[in-house]
């Protein structure tokens, strides 16, 4: 039996499913980078909002995106995206503004392609901090970014637990009306890929959801 150098592992699904809670326990579990790919487009929809420029409006978003410089800071087991250097704070990114215009710049393909080969390289920056793995979480990891990872997971959960959820978290969030958004475009649409591990949690506790994971995350670690 030998360890397995490095695994990339992709976890997709709706809002409130629990990509995040979920690939948050598996980096601390496994030693893994943790990318929660949904907090990069919030922080590019809330500096494209600053700067006064609609999603309407896709060559001024381009030429926005143009100017940006995006960085990656490693702070515990997160790769949190900085912009021209600067931390993004939570607050800004889960504001009311950014959550119900999100899914609208998510659609336009300069959006998309802007932080394509910035996900793709948080594998470099993971091995580059001698983590044993990479666990990117979002809604076309398994399909785009990374369709050949080692392991990829779908979550799914009725709306109704979803919203429930949120509003335990405090969140008022249409994640039906995000859902139907990021469903329905054109570019990376959110859909389960063939042949990744669907996980229906509804009437799962997080830390089971986590478990089943972990099963095949271990079974991959080590190859006879
Ligand atoms: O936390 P929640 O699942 O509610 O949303 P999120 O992961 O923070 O993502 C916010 C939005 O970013 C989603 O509704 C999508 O429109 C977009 N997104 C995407 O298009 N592709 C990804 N890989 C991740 C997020
Ligand atoms: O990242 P995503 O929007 O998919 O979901 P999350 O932020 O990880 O989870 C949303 C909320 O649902 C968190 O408060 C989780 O603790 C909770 N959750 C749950 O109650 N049961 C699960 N099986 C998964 C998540």
């Amino acid at each position: 039996m030998s360890l397995n150098p490095f695994l990339i592992v992709a976890i997709d699904g709706g809002a409130a499913s629990g990509k995040s809670s979920t690939a948050r326990a598996l980096a601390e579990r496994y030693h893994f980078l943790h990318a929660d790919t949904g907090s990069y487009y919030r922080a590019l929809t809330a500096e494209l909002l600053h700067r006064g420029v609609a999603a309407t409006n896709p060559a001024a978003v381009r030429a926005e995106l143009a100017e940006l410089k995006l960085g990656t800071e490693v702070f515990l087991s997160q790769a949190r995206m900085t912009i021209h250097g600067d931390k993004i704070s939570p607050a800004d990114i889960r504001s009311s503004a950014v959550t119900s215009t999100v899914s609208h710049f998510a659609a336009l393909p300069e959006v998309r392609a802007a932080l394509l080969p910035y996900q793709r390289g948080l594998a470099d920056v993971a091995r580059k901090h001698d983590f044993r793995g990479l666990v990117m979480e979002g809604r076309d990891i398994g399909s785009v970014i990374f369709p050949n990872a080692d392991l990829r997971f779908f979550l799914t959960a009725d709306p109704a637990a979803r919203v429930r959820r949120r509003a335990n978290e405090g969140q008022a969030d249409a994640v039906e009306e995000r859902d139907r958004l990021d469903s329905s475009r054109e570019n990376a649409p959110l859909a389960c890929p063939i042949g990744a591990v669907a996980i229906d949690s509804t009437h799962m506790a997080l830390g089971d959801v986590v478990e089943r994971i972990s099963r095949l995350i271990s079974a991959r670690q080590f190859r006879a």
